[in-house]
């Protein structure tokens, strides 16, 4: 799908459809068009007393003159802003419709404010949201559902009204091809992680990240299990050993910032299908565990996302990749570890894996000296106890980091919630007979994996984990969001990274 921002007072070929909003007004009183006044009059005419309804549509023929040939009116309901959920969901409603009636051509009309966002923040998440509502992953279906196949080829968006007024029309373009590059790499984050895991095993996913790193010139560095035996990664290989396919660990650079400025290190658990091992997994919805590779593929699409926007900063992306299969290799509960960093642990429950192949990333990631390192994983079902589906759980001893990534994700929803860290905790996980175990009995499970990685972030170094388990897929279609991988946390990270950059400018001031 192309967008472009459209300038209504220049001339151009008709579009199939002309997409406007209409709000319900209080009781008693006639549902208001917010269409622009080029098809003001077509929309009032076709606006019946319910049509400002959430959820309701009227239509009505343009005529031959007019910028295209029919006008769709989506009713809003009553409220003024929208919150980003509801915009996302409204817009991936407006894309499905026109797909089904058979649409090719569409102007939009967005005249709303979204919540918690500026006006720039507010027209990069609406174009997002636009490219991404007709994201769908049906490689594997032989026959494809008409209209989902056909779809809109072309979205023109009204220049100078909503988030867009005052904006002038080379700039809303430059704009439009960035949130087009944000959410042409989440379409490719949500590609990976809804493959099967037949299809992605390790080597599978460190051959993707090296293809799409390559065409970007980043350097990409993939290390098989000879390799990773070398760093003593105990940790990555334990977990690895009940599996056929060997692990890998994929390194992926960007250097778009000042030479010798150190990076920012970003960890995503790869864990291609999870099992849980020995300790294994009931078999109920045990297939949802092809998407705990999701931090590894969002950490690589940020790399890939900040390449094609050449934002001045440096990247390294660390992501341990493996499966998690019982067998007669596999490890064992009891089991005890060493990791590259000399620690030990002792594996109380091999369900808990994604701890045990971070340990390893998160200490090489302090090879790379960065500034800051944050790790992206599907960790704990017991985040989504805590939160639900609504946010991610953040973790880290820095509030200043926590308050950077917190306000982030505010503004492209893309929410999360600090969970604590204190040392309290720390009790929980001593074991008999190692330096800690890998599990922390039953209640507060996402905070004892978070105090578990801890152990491992090189000394000195800020870091924040995010357990993304509650949002990085979805089992059925969910605010907005297609059922599978969301691509949670890449629009994110891209946001907070550009804020720093540019707070560390003003900091800096004028030389
Ligand atoms: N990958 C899972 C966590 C998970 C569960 C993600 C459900 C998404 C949905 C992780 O490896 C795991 O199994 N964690 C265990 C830890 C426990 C054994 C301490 C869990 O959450 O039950
Ligand atoms: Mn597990
Ligand atoms: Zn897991």
């Amino acid at each position: 799908m192309r967008i472009e921002i459209r300038d209504p007072g220049k001339k151009a070929a008709r579009c199939g459809a002309y997409v406007t909003f209409a709000r319900e007004a209080a009781k008693g009183k006639k549902a208001v068009a917010l269409a622009a006044d080029e098809v003001r009059e077509a929309a009032e005419r076709a606006l019946s007393p319910s049509g400002g309804a959430d959820g309701s549509l009227s239509t009505a023929s343009l005529g031959e003159h007019g910028p295209a040939h029919r006008l769709y009116q989506f009713g809003v309901g009553e409220a003024e802003s929208l919150s980003p959920r509801k915009a996302r969901t409204l817009l991936r409603s407006v894309v499905k419709t026109l797909g089904k009636n058979g649409e090719r051509s569409a102007i939009v009309d967005f005249p709303f404010s979204v919540e918690r966002m500026d006006a720039s923040e507010s027209r990069e998440f609406v174009l997002r949201s636009l490219f991404l509502s007709a994201y769908a992953f049906d490689r594997y279906k032989s026959e494809k559902k008409k209209g989902e196949r056909n779809g809109l080829d072309l979205v023109r968006v009204n220049g100078g009204r909503g988030p867009w007024e005052d904006v002038p029309a080379r700039a809303a373009g430059l704009e439009m091809l960035e949130a087009a590059a944000i959410a042409r790499v989440a379409a490719l984050v949500r590609d990976v992680g809804n493959k099967p895991s037949s299809d992605l095993v390790p080597r599978q996913f460190a051959e993707w990240a090296r293809k799409e790193g390559k065409s970007r010139d980043l350097i990409v560095k993939v290390l098989g299990r000879k390799e990773i035996e070398k760093e003593r990664m105990g940790g990555l290989l334990a977990v690895s050993r009940g599996a056929e396919e060997e692990p890998r660990f994929v390194v992926m650079e960007y250097r778009g910032g000042p030479k010798g400025e150190p990076p920012v290190a970003l960890v995503g658990k790869g864990v291609t299908f999870d099992s849980g091992g020995i300790s294994i997994k009931p078999a109920e919805k045990m297939g949802e565990m092809k998407w705990d590779m999701m931090g590894a593929a969002t950490v690589v699409g940020i790399v890939l996302a900040a390449a094609d926007l050449g934002l001045p900063v440096n990247l390294v992306a660390l992501a341990p990749l493996t499966e998690n299969l019982p067998s007669g290799s596999a490890y064992k509960p009891g089991d005890i570890v060493r990791f590259r960093n000399g620690k030990t642990a002792e594996i109380d429950n091999t369900d808990a894996e994604g701890r045990v192949i971070l340990a390893d990333a998160l200490d090489y990631a302090g090879a790379w000296k960065p500034s800051v390192i944050l790790d992206f994983a599907t960790l704990t079902g017991a985040a989504i106890v805590a939160v639900g589906f609504e946010a991610a759980v953040v973790f880290s001893p820095d509030d200043s980091l926590v308050a950077g990534l917190v306000a982030a994700g505010e503004r492209t929803d893309e929410r999360l919630w600090r969970l604590p860290l204190w040392d309290e905790y720390r009790d929980n996980i001593k074991s008999d007979w190692a330096d800690m175990k890998n599990t922390g009995g039953r209640w507060g499970g996402a905070i004892h994996g978070a105090i578990f990685l801890k152990e491992f972030v090189p000394a000195g170094t800020p870091w924040a984990h995010l357990d993304i388990a509650p949002t990085a897929n979805y089992d059925g279609e969910r605010a907005g969001y297609p059922a599978g991988a969301t691509a949670f946390g890449v629009a994110l990270t891209l946001r907070w990274l550009r804020d720093r950059t540019a707070l560390k400018k003003a900091a800096d001031g004028p030389h």
